[in-house]
């Protein structure tokens, strides 16, 4: 999988589908030689001879890790500022390695297992700085995950005021970018753009991966399509403020890179001392986005998702918010669970508003004790009814905040962020606890550990309900402020490692005001993470779709909830809430006991057939067949590995009298095989389905359907 070839001083690496090369040029730089379909080091070696190092050059060479201030005018990957001010660099080869394994990268979310690793360590020529450039490749996968140490080797501290995972420059095409954009409620949008000279790029400075923009960068090659065409893909597994660019220099060459956001970022890197940097998932595709979607929900499913739940059959819960809010007592929910038993759903999850004295967002946040004015009884019989009734129970926590209306601020105010003489900027009435202090972790651990253990909770919903301000913390030094985001996220990653190690059966489920931290850092450790606040059943279809751009659909919590939708009023049928709901994790989010006879026979048929289909959520590839920005249609499939089944799921949005005949191909089948669908009564090729394909169903505004795909014998 990955070959060093001594007469050239070339690496290749290869995945599944891919390959990856980079050699020692003649003036021991280490650059970038291919990043494509795969290949052979040997059939490459005709372009072994481009390189150089001169100034006059560096803008034009391919570097795999860039440096400031030589001659390379494009963005640098580093910025490392030495005591007399100086802050030049430049790289040259050392030394490397090849691994089986993956490398530690301590204190911070990473792909867990198996693969092959390459370490090549660069020196600085300028300074004492060594950086190790760590790529690991696994032979099933097409994604190859790198990133950086950053070894001071010197006796003085050096500030790094730039530090991302990695630089890839990959040779002149005509290249647009997809990001994904959003907002609360409106997660995850897809956009395309060309990509003109100069710098693009996407970042969080929330402290947060964020709402506004995820921590991904598809770049598409030339014609590339879903299903069709080349593309690349740069994902990083973090959670925090984020960076990625994509620069196009003069001579059409792009220089992809990202990692940890360099603005208002200053990392003191004493004598001796490393910074590891967050892992970056790049993926290539010849397969279209399509391609990569699903080379990214493999890679996330058996590389970065907790191997303990990934494949588990996964909950059906009701939460029960969007049915009480905070509005609710014992009774109250007593009714919620004895229904929802009668329905068949497995768990009980309380949400925000069972502790302390919370009755609105106004206080409590950090008291993590019963509210028992609320539940007279405490927890113990809220639960005790869910094991009555055969359910399961979860509770929610949101841990890394604190109310000023709550005991444990009176007790330690200075615990919030903030900056004294600075009025903090309050999101959703509430600040954020300073988890770059050890013994603010402690506490949360600590405090949350004590329910979990005094009860028996099998699932945490783990919210996140306000983005960061005032970047401070009192307990750093001037010289360290710059640290303060990146050692929040470190104290995110401490808390969620501890509490997830020390209840391993507990099954936690992210979330973040919806799907506002929803990333390959969260999903290391939350299974699943509650897409949206939005579950309106024609909204859900975008944000479900634009997440699958790289995210697996097990990893989505997707729940039906009630009509007129809370957050768009719009109404929709009972039955398709149910069909989006079930591309993911499903669930219920709505007050079980004002259903009608037929929608409550409904949900039970919804979880019957749910559960026909769970494994091909959780283990099938993802066919986007119509893209909901695009058209009036919405379908996506599920299909199993070895292809003998499939699950469609449609909606169509608007009665359109000229939206007829519309031709729908089922890509994602096995053109040598005969597929029965069952709704349609029909028997078909894979190669007739696949290419000639199946006229879209004509159905009213927002009607769904659900086809069942299996292989005739
Ligand atoms: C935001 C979440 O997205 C909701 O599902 C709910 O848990 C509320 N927070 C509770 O405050």
């Amino acid at each position: 999988m990955i070959k060093f070839d001594e007469t050239t001083n070339g690496f290749l690496l290869s995945g599944k589908n891919f390959s990856y090369a980079a050699y020692v040029n003649g003036e021991g730089c280490l650059q970038n030689l291919y990043f494509g379909k795969k290949i052979e080091l040997e059939d490459l070696g005709y372009l072994i001879s481009r390189g150089g190092n001169r100034a006059s050059d560096a803008d034009k060479i391919p570097f795999e890790y860039g440096g400031y201030g030589r001659g390379d005018y494009r963005e640098p990957t580093i910025v490392a500022e030495r005591k007399d001010g100086a802050a030049m660099s430049g790289f040259c080869y050392v030394s490397h390695k090849i691994c089986d394994g993956v490398p530690e990268v301590q204190g911070l979310p990473h792909a867990r297992s198996g693969g092959q690793t390459l370490s090549v360590t660069l020196k600085d020529y300028f300074s004492d700085i060594l950086v190790i450039l760590n790529y690991t490749v696994w032979e099933d996968s097409d994604v190859i995950v790198r990133n950086a140490e950053i070894v001071n080797t010197g006796k003085e501290p050096v500030t790094l005021k730039k530090a991302f995972s990695f630089c890839a420059d990959l040779p002149e095409r005509e290249y647009s970018v997809l990001r994904l954009y959003g907002s609360w409620a409106k997660e995850r949008y897809p956009e395309v753009t060309k990509l003109g000279r100069g710098v693009t790029r996407i970042q969080s400075l929330r402290g947060a991966s964020s709402h506004q923009m995820n921590p991904f960068m598809g770049i598409l090659c030339e014609s590339c399509t879903e299903n069709e065409g080349e593309c690349y893909g740069v994902q990083l597994i973090y959670s925090g403020s984020f960076a990625i660019t994509a620069e196009v220099n003069y001579n059409g060459t792009l220089r992809l890179q990202g990692g940890i956001n360099d603005l208002n970022f200053g990392w003191k890197l004493c004598g001796g001392e490393r910074l590891i940097t967050p892992q970056a998932a790049l993926c290539f595709s010849c397969e279209g986005l399509g391609g990569m979607s699903r080379a990214y929900a493999d890679f996330l499913r058996e590389r970065i998702i907790n191997p303990n739940f990934v494949y588990g059959r996964r909950p059906i819960v009701v939460n029960n918010w969007e049915a009480t809010y905070f509005d609710f007592d014992d009774e109250k929910l007593f009714s919620l669970i004895d229904e929802a038993a009668a329905l068949g759903i497995d768990t009980f999850v309380l949400d925000d508003g069972w502790f302390g004295k919370r009755n609105d967002d106004k206080s409590s946040l950090g008291d993590w004790f019963v509210n028992t004015d609320k539940l007279k009884g405490g927890l113990k019989p809220v639960i005790e009814r869910c094991k009555k009734n055969g359910l399961k129970f979860g509770l929610w926590f949101e841990p890394e905040m604190i109310s000023e209306d709550s005991d444990l601020y009176r007790a330690h105010p200075d615990w919030a962020v903030k900056k004294e003489g600075v009025e903090p900027v309050r999101g959703r009435n509430q600040l954020v606890l300073d988890l770059t202090r050890g013994e603010v972790v402690e506490y949360v651990f600590n405090a949350v550990s004590e329910i979990l253990t005094e009860y028996e909770i099998s699932y945490v919903k783990w919210d996140f309900n306000r983005t960061l301000t005032e970047f401070y913390s009192a307990r750093l030094p001037a010289d360290r402020q710059g640290e303060f985001a990146h050692r929040y996220v470190l104290g995110f990653y401490d808390l969620a490692e501890r509490l997830t190690a020390k209840f391993p059966n507990v099954f936690f489920e992210g979330c973040a005001g919806g799907g506002g931290r929803f990333d390959a850092g969260a999903l290391y450790y939350f299974a699943q993470i509650w897409t949206s606040d939005d579950t309106d059943g024609l909204e859900r279809t975008k944000i479900q779709w634009g997440t699958a751009t790289c995210y697996p659909v097990s990893g989505m919590s997707c729940h039906v909830s009630a009509c007129p939708n809370h957050q768009t009023q719009r109404i929709t049928p009972f039955e398709t809430r149910g069909a989006i709901a079930s591309l993911g994790a499903t669930g219920y989010e709505l007050d079980l006991t004002k259903l009608t006879e037929e929608e409550k026979q409904n949900v039970k048929e919804q979880i019957k057939a749910y559960r026909q289909i769970d494994d091909l959520v959780l283990k099938g590839d993802l066919y986007r067949l119509s893209n909901p920005f695009e058209s009036n249609y919405f379908c996506e499939m599920l299909v199993a590995k070895d292809k003998a089944r499939a699950y469609v799921v449609g909606e169509r949005f608007r009665g359109d009298p000229c939206d007829y005949d519309r031709i729908l191909k089922l890509y994602g089948l096995d053109e040598n095989k005969t597929y029965r669908i069952t709704e349609l009564n029909l028997t078909a090729s894979g190669k007739a389905l696949l290419n000639a394909g199946v006229l879209f169903p004509r159905l009213p505004d927002c009607g769904s359907w659900i086809w069942h795909i299996e292989e005739a014998k």
